[in-house]
């Protein structure tokens, strides 16, 4: 029997920085450690592995010839001081569902995958999901393989670096069309399961959300020179800007109409104590329940302090399977059923047509992209039953 708790203790100190985070980047040898460590576990329950032209690997317990796949999984890459659950888990829960699969003799009559996607954070490249979304041919291959990382790497030459062929990449049809269900376990986010009986709760849909580029021109100069009069300082907007995502979205959040936005990352230049800065740049990720708060939204916080924003990525509302959810929820003890502000490759997935859930597992601080991200042993354990209830019920029927 394979626990999940030890799963993930046998990673725990892979890619850890000093801060007690996690980076995990994707083409680094802390992502290839980590597929040494998928690789391996996988090997110990006899599944075959495959990394697939885009990176994402999958662990097969029968022939993906046969086509029908009941796919579960997640990701092992983290945002910078991300913490240990988020991806990892829904990897870990995989493989001791279908070890416990395995150990109680369950024949299933299609074929079982645990796929890890590469890159769902985009912590290096700036594009989230970027496994998911190549190989569902939803983004050009030419311009995201021209990214560059904080060092000017550019993703092609990070591949070459780890021996993958660029070239390669992009729309992988057949592996779609292999797919029968997708459903990734994935920890909590935020705090809708914490006052609930429930250690689970099955997704619905994930709210429209985007990235947007904020290039803010100033005039450089002397820190002690430069009178205050005579400054064209960039920091004033940038400040503006944060103060304006803030204050926009603070306005509209509630229950009912949910809103956030988040200057999460900036670059300035040259980023001198003593200098004015010439250039800032700064991102603004923005969320909403809803299309038309999201765009209102963004269009606010521009307007308010006199800003263009370019949009980077821009996702809207995805669905899961509606009654996937419901039938879901029956199985596991009427597990609630919930939306999320968070993205993830079962949305990708689920855009491209593939018929796709998520699980999503109690997290008792309710904070995620953070060390102090957290799930009780017992809880992880509830998810890696249920889930091994769902592939059950997924891979014994044919429909
Ligand atoms: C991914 O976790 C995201 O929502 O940014
Ligand atoms: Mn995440
Ligand atoms: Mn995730």
């Amino acid at each position: 029997m394979l626990d999940v708790v030890d799963l993930l203790e046998q990673i725990v100190g892979i890619g850890k920085d000093r801060t007690g985070g996690y980076r995990r980047f994707a083409l680094t040898d802390t992502e290839r450690e980590l597929a040494e460590w998928f690789d391996a576990t996988a090997a110990s329950l006899g599944l075959s592995v495959e990394c697939d032209r885009n990176g994402n690997r999958w662990a097969w317990w029968g022939n993906p010839a046969d086509g029908d796949a009941i796919v579960t999984g997640s990701h092992l890459d983290s945002v910078p001081r991300g913490g240990a659950f988020d991806g990892p888990l829904g990897v870990a829960s995989g493989f001791a569902a279908i070890a416990s699969m395995k150990d109680r003799g369950v024949q299933p009559v299609r074929p079982i995958a645990l796929a890890c996607f590469t890159d769902e954070e985009g912590g290096r490249f700036g594009l989230a999901c970027l496994g998911s979304r190549l190989m569902t041919g939803v983004v050009e291959p030419t311009r995201v393989l021209g990214l560059r990382d904080d060092d000017g790497i550019t993703l092609a030459e990070a591949m070459h670096a780890q021996g993958r062929d660029p070239h390669l990449v992009g729309a992988d049809q057949a592996r779609l069309a292999d797919i029968n269900t997708f459903v990734e376990l994935h920890v909590e986010q935020g705090r809708a399961l914490i006052d609930t009986e429930h250690a689970v709760g099955v997704g619905t849909r994930i709210w429209p959300h985007g990235r947007w580029r904020c290039d803010i021109t100033g005039r450089a100069d002397h820190a002690g020179t430069a009178r205050m009069v005579d400054r064209d300082d960039p920091m004033l907007t940038l400040a503006a800007l944060i103060d304006a995502a803030h204050v926009q979205a603070g306005r509209i959040d509630s229950p009912n109409r949910p809103a956030r936005a988040t200057i999460g990352r900036v670059q300035i230049t040259p980023n001198a104590i003593n200098a004015i800065p010439a250039v800032v740049t700064a991102w603004l990720d923005a969320r909403a329940g809803d299309e038309q708060t999201l765009t209102a939204l963004v269009d606010d916080i521009a307007r308010s302090c006199g800003v263009s924003l370019l949009a980077e990525s821009s996702t809207p509302e995805q669905t899961f399977d509606r009654p996937l959810a419901g039938h879901l929820s029956g199985l596991l003890a009427s597990a609630p059923l919930m939306d999320t502000g968070a993205g993830h490759d079962a949305g990708v997935l689920s855009d491209a047509g593939v018929r796709t859930a998520m699980l999503f597992v109690r997290n008792p601080t309710g904070v995620s992209h953070a060390p102090e991200e957290s799930a009780e042993e017992s809880d992880c354990r509830a998810g890696v039953e249920a889930l091994e209830r769902v592939l059950v019920d997924l891979s014994l029927t044919r429909t």
